[in-house]
């Protein structure tokens, strides 16, 4: 019988599986007096997670921390109503009630539309237009320390919901943060690496050019694009750490976002 090729994951490496694995929170469909939530709560382990998260983060050279519990549950509601103009109540002391939103996430349209053909392509559109307009909010840090320009610290393609008929996107899942003292271009860079990464694991790899053109030039700032370059190059130099820090995204592909990037010639 012919054996399957077994990649031995390091200690490091076990714990981003795990982390990667099990679930922060629990989230329920329901209706109340006509309005559409998701109820979203923390499971009872999470406390624990999050330390683990963040320690992860961290020897990892991640800019992202998770929010403990208090800080999240203020934060996302906040942001509902700053970013989105929408209330999300409380529902007792650890659930929020978050009012539905239209849409579909961006993983979900990628993986229907891979050759960036359709609406695919215009996900990318609409979700990188997006957040360029949140990156030039100023909202405050969930940690204390005054307000600043916004950044999302985990824009993956499952937080942004495209609205394919009314083209909008809206960005969701506010449990994390960038770490204070960094600067603004870098976070944003940060943010745009994040969801080109995730982008570039699910689309057809003779999409990448295509996906890079599609989401910096609908991002619009050279400056963070700049930042962005400089940032794909440093996880460059750390293989190791960067197979870790973007478990989804192959070799190959990683090889090819970095070319992609450097050949576009953003400064
Ligand atoms: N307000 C919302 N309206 C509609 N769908 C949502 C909303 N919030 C989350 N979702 C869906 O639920 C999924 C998980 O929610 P999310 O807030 O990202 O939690 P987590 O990733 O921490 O489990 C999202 O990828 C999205 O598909
Ligand atoms: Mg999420």
């Amino acid at each position: 019988m012919p054996t399957r090729p077994t990649r031995e994951l390091s200690p490091l490496g076990r714990v981003g599986s795990l982390l990667a694995r099990v679930p922060f929170n629990t989230t329920t469909r329901l209706e109340i007096d006509g309005v559409h939530y998701l109820k979203k709560q923390r499971r009872a382990y999470a406390p624990m997670l999050v330390l683990l998260a963040n320690w992860y983060a961290a020897r990892l050279g991640l800019m992202m921390r998770m929010l403990p519990g208090p800080a999240w549950f203020g934060y996302e509601q906040l942001l509902y109503d700053v970013l989105h103009g929408r209330h999300a109540p409380a529902s007792g002391k650890r659930a929020l009630l978050l009012p539905r939103l239209p849409g579909r996430n961006l993983l979900d349209l990628l993986q229907r539309d891979p050759c960036l053909s359709g609406e695919g392509r215009m996900g990318l559109q609409l979700a990188a237009i997006e957040l360029a307009r949140l990156h030039a909010c100023r909202t405050p840090h969930p940690l204390g320390g005054g307000r600043r320009q916004f950044s999302h610290a985990d824009a993956t393609i499952r937080n942004v919901l495209v609205d394919v008929e009314r083209r909008q996107a809206v960005w969701i899942d506010f449990e994390t943060a960038h770490t204070h003292a960094l600067p603004a271009q870098v976070r944003h860079a940060d943010d745009l690496l994040t969801l080109l990464s995730t982008a570039a694991a699910i689309i057809q790899p003779a999409e990448l050019p295509a996906l890079c053109q599609t989401v910096l030039s609908n991002y619009g700032s050279s400056v963070v694009t700049g930042a962005m370059k400089d940032l794909v190059q440093s996880w460059d130099a750390r293989p190791l750490a960067r197979r870790l820090a973007f478990p989804d995204l192959e070799d190959g592909r990683w090889q090819a976002l970095c070319e992609d990037t450097a050949r576009l010639g953003l400064h």
